[in-house]
């Protein structure tokens, strides 16, 4: 993910060496890609992730595809010079912005320039996001011949006015559509992204929301509260009174009824905003959470190996023209001490389904566990502790309470 404020960090070097200590054990570790796509036809009102649209890039040659394609290309020759090549990819990731913006042909070089620097395991996951309205049954039939194994298509909602605030260019039965062509094309994996919580949204839009998304039968769902991000959009129509706030309870109710219908359909959680079918949980996803090593490619791109994340500039302009100079994009760097590493393992740990190893805690940590489960947030399955259900509508007080 690229959200769209970068950290302050240490300076990164130029050459994007990273520390010996960073690669002590890699070999042991799994190791993931991300490419960040940061093109998008138009804005949506309530998205503060890094993107530009043609007419914000102006146009400009430094920012165009071609030189996208390139730095790209270039960063990927930097990974292997830090990482080495020694060990092949478990999973690829191409997000957005709207990875589906550029040509299959131009992703599936992307794919390929990866296999051939690092190789891809035997049974690695590929993930494209998609939005609707930018795939064809063409597009999608030449991802799956270039290696694409899973899509992630951003539906948000079925609901016409919904979309209409959240600006979104697609109709309703647009994404259902895109799915069955998915499935035709040959992927294996199909994924919905829904958004609960809007403005103008009722309990009925989302019930119906779900409803037309379970219709057809993804493997995966992905439901997120609207977040109203500063500085956006939607924040200032908010602010200025055109819109509702958003409602905490509201969204809460709604989080409830997502659960309950997806668990009835046969998806269930595996994060707290997530949802799967058996062996169908995303795992580039896990493997984030999980701590594993990913290189994050493109403007605005995190990365973490070994206890170590950097990120890129955000701009696709600067992006390129660090890498066309042979420098690393990296716009900053930490290295994460024991203790934030450990902190860091609870927060992401504790939001899976697979539950917080007790073992992770200090004695402190450890004795406030029977609060936590007496009070009905958590549950404890052998030496992990497990969410409930409305301790993952409370995750963050819950990871408040527990931590020294
Ligand atoms: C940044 S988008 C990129 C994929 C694609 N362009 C799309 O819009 O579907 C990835 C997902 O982030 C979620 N998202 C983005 N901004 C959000 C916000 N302010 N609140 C909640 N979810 C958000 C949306 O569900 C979206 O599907
Ligand atoms: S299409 Fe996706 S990435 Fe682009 S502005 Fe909309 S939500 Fe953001």
């Amino acid at each position: 993910m690229t959200p769209s404020a970068l950290p302050e960090g240490d300076p990164a070097p130029r050459d994007g060496m990273l520390p010996e200590a960073a690669l002590v054990g890699a070999g042991a570790r799994g190791l993931s890609a991300y490419v960040h796509v940061p093109f998008c036809a138009s804005r949506c009102g309530y998205c503060d992730f890094n993107t530009y649209t043609a007419a914000e890039l102006g146009g400009a040659p430094g920012a165009s595809r071609e030189a996208y394609l390139d730095a790209v290309a270039a960063e990927i020759g930097l990974a292997a010079r830090v990482l080495g090549t020694t060990r092949s990819l478990d999973t690829v990731f191409f997000g957005g912005g709207t990875p589906t913006l550029l040509p299959a042909a131009d992703l599936g070089g992307i794919l390929a320039s990866l296999r051939d620097t690092f190789g891809l395991s035997a049974d690695a996951e590929v993930t494209t996001e998609a939005n609707p309205e930018s795939v064809t049954p063409e597009s999608l039939s030449a991802l799956v011949a270039a290696g694409f194994t899973r899509i992630s298509f951003g539906m948000q909602s079925n609901a016409p006015g919904v979309l209409r605030v959240l600006d979104r260019t697609h109709t309703p039965g647009r994404a259902l559509e895109a799915v069955g062509w998915a499935r035709e094309a040959g992927f294996g994996s199909v994924s919905l992204d829904l958004i609960y919580g809007s403005p103008t949204e009722t309990a009925d839009d989302w019930r119906r929301s779900l409803d037309a998304a379970l219709s057809v039968e993804p493997d995966h769902v992905s439901a997120y509260a609207l977040i109203v991000e500063d500085g956006t959009p939607l924040a200032r129509r908010i602010r200025r009174g055109e819109l509702a706030s958003t409602d905490d309870d509201v969204q809460a109710e709604r989080y409830e009824v997502a659960d309950q219908v997806l668990r009835e359909a046969g998806l269930d959680w595996y994060e707290v905003s997530n949802w799967s079918r058996p062996s169908q949980a995303c795992r580039h996803n896990l493997a984030y959470w999980r701590g594993a090593d990913w290189w994050g490619i493109g403007p605005g791109a995190h990365s973490h190996v070994g206890g170590v994340r950097w990120w890129n500039v955000k701009h696709p302009r600067s992006y390129a023209e660090r890498l066309a100079v042979g420098d690393s994009p990296a716009a900053g760097r930490e290295s994460l001490s024991a203790h934030e590493r450990r902190v860091e393992r609870v927060l992401l740990e504790l939001r899976l389904a697979e539950g917080l190893d007790l073992g992770v805690l200090t004695g402190s940590e450890q004795r406030r566990v029977p609060g936590i489960v007496s009070s009905g947030l958590a549950s404890l399955v052998g030496d992990r502790l497990v969410l409930s259900q409305r301790g993952r509508l409370l995750a963050d007080a819950v990871i408040r309470d527990l931590l020294d």
